[in-house]
């Protein structure tokens, strides 16, 4: 029966179909998905912090409206991503206590402050932008529950973007003070967005692994390059600058070329020294323990209709 299901794994992945929850799968592929699923969840879900703090300081209600709605999409992201671990087993309260005791990660970028407004755009454009770019080939990934997930995601984030770049391309049209705020903005998170593919191909210890089971299609290099590529000519359009001094047209490669991002400072906010890790988490901390009524609630609601 062992050897039947792993055949069957085998055909599936070669022949590009998808793996269900009740397929049979090797546990080293269960453990992986389970690691990146989880960690996107929680990526989603501490994402929401950094651009939270404005909604209250939003400078209008229609920028108000737009960022609630959007910090409430990210909310929708990280339950369709929980809900696609917990088809592979995983429990939900053990994926929370895993993020809060820093035994499982979430993405690096969310480990930056935002100073000022123009941030909630450059998240938008660039972060999100990254996101798309990252996810939209997940919409293929071997895992069923995770790409149908997936297609939602990246339509959502689509429009995170756009609102960003509409955002942005507002402010530069604004005042001189609102378009040194984007530009000083910019600065600040274009390395950190470029940081979020990973570590570079030779030093990415999951990707081989994670190419040949189709969870990846593309490698952190690949899709680094990707957003580069889709990001120059917009920032041009919107009249910014990217920090990069050797960003540059290569028409030999048809792409442009660029400086390598600092992997050693990626290193450190992945095990937990980047400027905000301490308090994402503790946030995350606090507000998992003030919903426990919710939870308690939610539970006695389901014991009387008899769930
Ligand atoms: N932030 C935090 N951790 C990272 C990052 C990052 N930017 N990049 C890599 N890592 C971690 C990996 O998770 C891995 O650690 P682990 O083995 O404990 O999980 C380690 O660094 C080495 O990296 P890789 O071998 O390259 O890991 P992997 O093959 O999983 O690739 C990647 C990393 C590209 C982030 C992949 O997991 C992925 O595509 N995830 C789904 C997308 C996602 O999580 N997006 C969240 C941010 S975008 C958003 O939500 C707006």
């Amino acid at each position: 029966e062992f050897a039947e299901g792993q055949a069957r794994f085998e055909e599936t992945i070669a022949a590009d179909q998808r793996v269900e929850p009740r397929d049979w799968m090797p546990e080293a592929y269960r453990a992986t998905l389970v690691r990146q699923i989880a960690q996107h969840a929680h990526s989603e879900i501490i994402g929401m912090q950094p651009e939270g703090e404005w909604i209250t300081r939003a400078p209008s209600l229609r920028r108000k409206a737009i960022l609630w709605a959007k910090v409430q999409d990210e909310a929708g992201h990280g339950l369709y991503l929980y809900g696609a671990a917990e088809t592979l087993g995983a429990d939900r309260a053990e994926l929370t206590r895993a993020l809060v005791e820093g035994r499982q990660k979430y993405s690096s970028i969310f480990n930056y402050p935002t100073l000022t407004f123009a941030d909630v755009g450059v998240i938008g454009w660039l972060v999100d932008g990254a996101a798309i770019c990252n996810q939209v080939p997940l919409c293929r990934t071997s895992y069923g529950p995770y790409a149908r997930a997936m297609v939602r995601v990246c339509k959502e984030e689509s429009f995170h973007q756009r609102q960003g770049f509409e955002l942005l391309w507002t402010m530069m049209r604004g005042t001189r003070a609102q378009r040194a705020m984007v530009r000083e903005a910019v600065d600040r998170w274009w390395w950190p967005t470029l940081m979020m593919f990973g570590p570079p191909d030779a030093a990415s210890p999951n990707s081989a692994r994670s190419m040949a089971w189709r969870v990846k299609r593309h490698s952190n290099d690949e899709l680094r390059q990707r957003f580069v590529d889709m990001t120059v000519p917009q920032a041009e359009r919107l009249g910014v600058t990217l920090p990069d001094e050797r960003l540059r047209w290569n028409p030999e490669r048809g792409h442009y070329d660029f400086g390598a991002p600092d992997f050693a400072e990626l290193a450190r906010v992945i095990a937990g020294d980047g400027p905000c890790n301490a308090e994402r988490v503790r946030r995350r901390a606090a507000a998992h323990e003030e919903g426990a009524w919710v939870r308690a609630a939610a539970r006695a609601h389901a014991a009387r209709r008899g769930e």
